[in-house]
């Protein structure tokens, strides 16, 4: 299988990997922004065309106060110290997530982030901040059913597409390939619309300790996975059937 176009990550584990460690959780937050930062640097030079991270989501804000604005501190503190960096790298920066309840500085650095980016042509980096998938849906809908209500959209011409053209994504492709970190094995409210057709990986290690490295490994993993978008491949049918089984053996230029 071809390589994957667009991979999303689910960041998970920093708590326990501090805690593990006797540290305070924020310490875990810390360690995993240098391994964001790692995997960033890595997808840019091995050339993948977009990354995705789950950075906080709209339901973090039910965690302690201090952890929350540990995370928006460190959401600052990477805009600031590096988004000349990856400036200079040719990332384009794309934010996901509701902005109105973000106050007036995060939201200045995030437009300040995107608008400084927006002509780059490299490694395509999307930030979910305060993203919640079914947060994104509603206000897609709410979107959608103002416009009905006003008579400038037919219910009847809502479609697949117009619903992901009024997403946070829009314009982006669907991630081929979702990791999550830390073994927990679900999608937390992320992307739902978009993963309908992504393969799925769990890894073991918590976020700190993912490597370019495991990254790979992830890749390579995919690479083996079969994708059929609700179809079938020609030998998965063909197990079923002898008959077709022995045309796609002979077209495989085996002998039976
Ligand atoms: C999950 O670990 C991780 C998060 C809720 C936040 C991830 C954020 C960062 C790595 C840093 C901030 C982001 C940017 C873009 C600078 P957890 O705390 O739920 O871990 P646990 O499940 O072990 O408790």
């Amino acid at each position: 299988m071809s390589d994957p176009r667009h991979i999303a990550i689910i960041m998970d584990g920093n708590g326990r990997w501090a805690t593990a460690r006797g540290l305070p959780r924020s310490a875990g937050h810390r360690a995993g922004v240098e391994s964001l930062r790692a995997i960033v640097h890595h997808a840019g030079v091995t050339g993948l065309e977009w990354l995705t991270f789950f950075a906080f989501s709209s339901e973090n804000w039910s965690r302690p106060d201090g952890e929350v604005r540990e995370l928006l501190a460190l959401l600052k503190m990477f805009i600031r110290r590096d988004l000349a960096d990856l400036h200079r790298k040719n990332v384009h920066i794309s934010v996901i997530g509701e902005r109105d309840n973000l106050s007036a500085d995060v939201r200045g650095l995030l437009v300040e982030a995107e608008t400084l980016t927006r002509a780059n042509t490299g490694l395509n980096l999307v930030i979910a901040f305060n993203y919640g998938a079914r947060d994104e849906l509603t206000r897609a809908m709410r979107r959608l059913a103002i416009d009905v209500a006003a008579g400038r959209l037919d219910p009847q011409s809502i479609s697949a597409d117009l619903i992901s053209a009024n997403l946070d994504t829009s314009g982006m492709p669907d991630p081929d390939l979702i990791i999550r970190t830390s073994g927990e094995m679900r999608l937390s409210n992320f992307l739902l619309w978009q993963a309908a057709y992504a393969e799925f990986l769990f890894v073991p290690c918590m976020w700190p300790d993912f490597t370019p490295a495991v990254f790979e490994e992830a890749i390579e993993a995919y690479r083996s996975r079969d994708r059929r978008f609700g179809g079938v491949n020609s030998k998965q049918c063909c197990k079923e059937s002898p008959e077709l089984l022995a045309v796609a053996t002979a077209s495989d230029g085996v002998a039976s």
